[in-house]
């Protein structure tokens, strides 16, 4: 079997302990695939089959609920879909049946939980019965995602189904991006944006109807959600309240929402075939596209959906699947390969709901978006890893990581079920039987349990919410990383030593960032260097991928790269510069290309730097250039950045501030080779080790002038002589909350 490197860095190990296949196997007959439908005669063919990995067939799905009308043939059904109109395509979703009843339920409801299978058309055709049936002449319909790409691309559809043009009646409202109108009645927004839209409109006056969408997948916004609509509820009894899940474990959000009354859409479903590798794989990248190619060449047609865990990971399966499938030549059918995540522009989105032509496959290359918030028709074979990358958060150590994750057995349920969709269908789990059955969690954990929730706590505390502890959450946050949050915002100034929101912070709280970056923002009136300093929040929001560095121009690459941080500046003020020099360029492509620089990455942080560049002015910030004196500017980041210190250590690792903790430089850094004795970070990430990502040098005399209150002289020294003598125990670790920090009586932090 394959053990090879992986190319993309993000990998955790697969499951721990294996046990041997005879073990594991839980159906019967191995599911080999079928050499017979294949000439091996060519040299191009060995070459897939060469590392051909066995599946073991274990269950069928029920099928039960298979209905006449889509017993279509299945070579045929998708031209036949395809040229059907949309209105009639409407009629054909599982809801069509109940938009009555529907209707009527919501009419004699305030309150409504919806389940509903993924596809059945829950989140498309809702707000459209709901816009038919007159709600929006008394206000909008809103109806909440907690995925960006999702809200984009539903609104688009359902721009497409009304026929009217996105952005006008129906349009779209993200984080950096607000896709709407006077005219727009239904309005698809993220969770996180909705929240905000709280600081502006406590009641929600402008909405007659309410959807908190795809509810079970309880993000933290989702679930700070809950709280605010079912208050706002009690007091508005003209506003509607919609639930909708994708889960069957509707009861919890019923009784949450005082018994509110529980509508079932039962979706279609036909039999799907699920199998398990034989033996553990070493790599699941690796795998994934070894069994997207055999089942291109062996499996009757229909499209693939592919659940990888993010950007980087799809990027280099699209580039691998290119490099082999190019190797096969004309030999195959075509591969039309579709990627969707996150960062993908809406243009390119819509590349997976287009219909694949005769003869090819599409092979789709999704993160854990296509689980239950985006429904490609078409799919009937699902290819799952088995992992998805999820934040998960320390708060004793205050570490916040994202992390490489086996996923938990009601996704893998979830992610199987897209192959049975609109026939019989295929699921192929690169993991074992064992696995499944033994170490998967049961259900995920809700993210409020596993996140920072400082931004969360500042937004709230902005809306007048003092009481966190009493807040009526549906699953309450750990108190640690409640205490944690308040800790954190305390230094960052945001709140006072009675717990009351600062000047600082309600100005922080208008940036739709982590509190540090927004600190930094603000920070930036007091060092004159705002402009410089939205260019840097623009790039480090716009994503990790800068710079690029293709296969065959590795040097040219690392030199361009290198321009940027010459006189080894740190990772801030290099992503500066190229920022600086792009718009010199007058945000030429071309320049880009030059000097490998991702395109993408800088017109999103152009677009972010401008909403930052309004929101300035909003908070009456002046726009002032420091003319590039990097150390005012490092000073600015140095405010919002403190808590996340670094100092080296003699084993050329670091240790991370207050509370200790091993970290590396992360290889994409500037100063990888350079190792300054002491740094702050933007981010820690996890991945095979702990690394700090976008890092800049700092000396320590600023830290004790800019928090005084967190950093002391005499300790921060200490830790530099102790650098040179012996840097083993690094006492300075332990300074803290000394003096100022004694009153901090309503958080009950303890002092050190
Ligand atoms: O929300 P739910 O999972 O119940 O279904 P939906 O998102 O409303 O999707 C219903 C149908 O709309 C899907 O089966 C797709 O055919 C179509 N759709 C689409 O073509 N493009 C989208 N962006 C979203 C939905
Ligand atoms: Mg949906």
């Amino acid at each position: 079997r394959r053990y090879k490197e992986s190319d993309s860095g993000d990998r955790v190990k697969p499951f721990a302990e294996q046990k041997s296949w005879e073990d594991q196997q839980i159906g019967k007959g191995s599911l080999k695939f079928g050499s017979q439908d294949v000439k091996r005669n060519g040299d191009d063919y060995e070459y897939v089959f060469e590392d051909q990995i066995e599946f073991i067939k274990a269950s069928v799905m029920d099928g039960e609920n298979v209905e006449d009308m889509f017993n279509e043939p299945s070579d045929g059904f998708r031209e036949k879909e395809r040229v059907q109109n949309l209105q009639d395509e409407r009629k054909t979703l599982p809801i069509y049946r109940f938009k009555e009843d529907l209707l009527k339920a919501i009419h004699d409801n305030q309150v409504l939980v919806i389940v509903g299978e993924t596809g059945s058309g829950k989140t498309t055709q809702i707000t459209q019965y709901l816009h038919e049936a007159g709600y929006t002449k008394r206000g909008k319909i809103g109806c909440t995602q907690p995925r960006r790409v999702a809200a984009m691309s539903v609104a688009s559809r359902v721009s497409k189904e009304m026929g009217v043009k996105l952005g006008h009646e129906v349009g779209y409202s993200i984080r950096f991006e607000d896709n709407t109108s006077e005219k727009t009645v239904i309005k698809y927004m993220t969770d996180g944006m909705l929240l905000r839209e709280f600081l502006g409109e406590p009641d929600l006056a402008s909405y007659s109807v309410l959807m908190v969408d795809e509810a079970h997948e309880r993000t933290i916004s989702t679930d700070v959600l809950f709280g605010l609509v079912k208050d706002v509820a009690r007091f508005r009894s003209d506003l509607k309240l919609i639930i909708s899940s994708a889960s069957l474990d509707a009861n919890k959000f019923s009784d949450y929402f005082d018994c509110a009354p529980i509508f079932n859409i039962p979706g279609r479903r036909f039999p799907i075939e699920v199998n398990y590798t034989k033996a553990p794989e070493a790599d699941y990248m690796d795998a994934a596209i070894v069994t997207i190619l055999q089942i291109h060449l062996t499996q009757p047609p229909g499209d693939i959906l592919v659940f990888l865990t993010g950007q980087e990971e799809i990027e280099a399966a699209e580039e691998l699947l290119r490099q082999r499938t190019r190797g096969m030549g004309t030999k195959i059918s075509e591969l039309i390969i579709c990627p969707i995540f996150a960062n993908l522009p809406l243009e390119l989105q819509n590349n997976i709901f287009e219909p694949t032509p005769k003869g090819a496959r599409k092979v789709v290359l999704a993160t854990n978006i296509a689980e239950t918030s985006l429904t490609i028709d078409g799919i009937n074979y699902v290819v799952d890893p088995g992992f998805c990358k999820m934040k998960s958060y320390n708060p004793r150590t205050g570490m916040e990581s994202l992390l490489v994750t086996p996923i938990s057995m009601a996704s893998a349920l979830q992610r199987a079920g897209r192959s049975g969709r609109t026939g019989p269908g295929k699921c192929f789990r690169l993991y074992t039987a064992f696995n499944y059955q033994n170490d998967l969690e049961e259900n995920t954990m809700p993210e409020i349990q596993r996140t920072n929730i400082s931004n969360v706590v500042l937004t709230l505390k902005c809306m007048g919410i003092d009481d966190l502890m009493g807040f009526d959450f549906m699953d309450p946050p750990p108190a640690e990383t409640l205490l944690k949050a308040l800790e954190l915002l305390y230094s960052l100034s945001a709140i006072n030593s009675v717990g009351q929101l600062t000047k600082t912070g309600r100005r922080m709280a208008e940036f739709p960032l982590d509190p540090m970056l927004s600190k930094m923002i603000v920070a930036s009136e007091k060092y004159k260097c705002s402009e410089e300093i939205i260019s840097i929040a623009g790039m480090l929001s716009a994503g990790n991928l800068v710079f690029y560095r293709p296969k065959e121009k590795k040097v040219h690459a690392d030199a361009a790269k290198m321009n940027f941080h010459a006189g080894n500046v740190g990772d801030h003020i290099a992503l500066l510069k190229v920022y600086s020099s792009w718009e010199e360029n007058n945000y030429s492509t071309l320049w880009c290309f030059e000097n490998f620089i991702q395109v993408k990455t800088m017109k999103q942080a152009r677009d972010i730097r401008d909403q930052l560049k309004g929101l300035l002015e909003r908070v009456e910030i002046e726009l002032r250039s420091s003319f590039n004196d990097v150390v005012s500017i490092k000073k600015a980041i140095t405010s919002g950045f403190f808590p996340h210190l670094a100092m080296l250590q003699r084993t050329g690792a670091y240790r991370t501030g207050r509370n200790p903790q091993t970290a590396h430089i992360h290889p994409s850094s500037g100063l990888v080779c350079v190792l300054p004795k002491c740094v702050v970070y933007h981010e820690l990430v996890l991945t095979t080790k702990e690394y700090m990502r976008q890092i800049t040098e700092v000396k320590p005399e600023w830290l004790v002038e800019i928090a005084p209150h967190y950093y002391q002289l005499k300790d921060l020294q200490n830790a530099v002589v102790l650098y040179t003598a012996n840097m083993d125990d690094l006492s300075f670790v332990n300074v803290l909350y000394t003096a100022d920090m004694d009153d901090l009586s309503f958080v009950n932090v303890k002092t050190y």
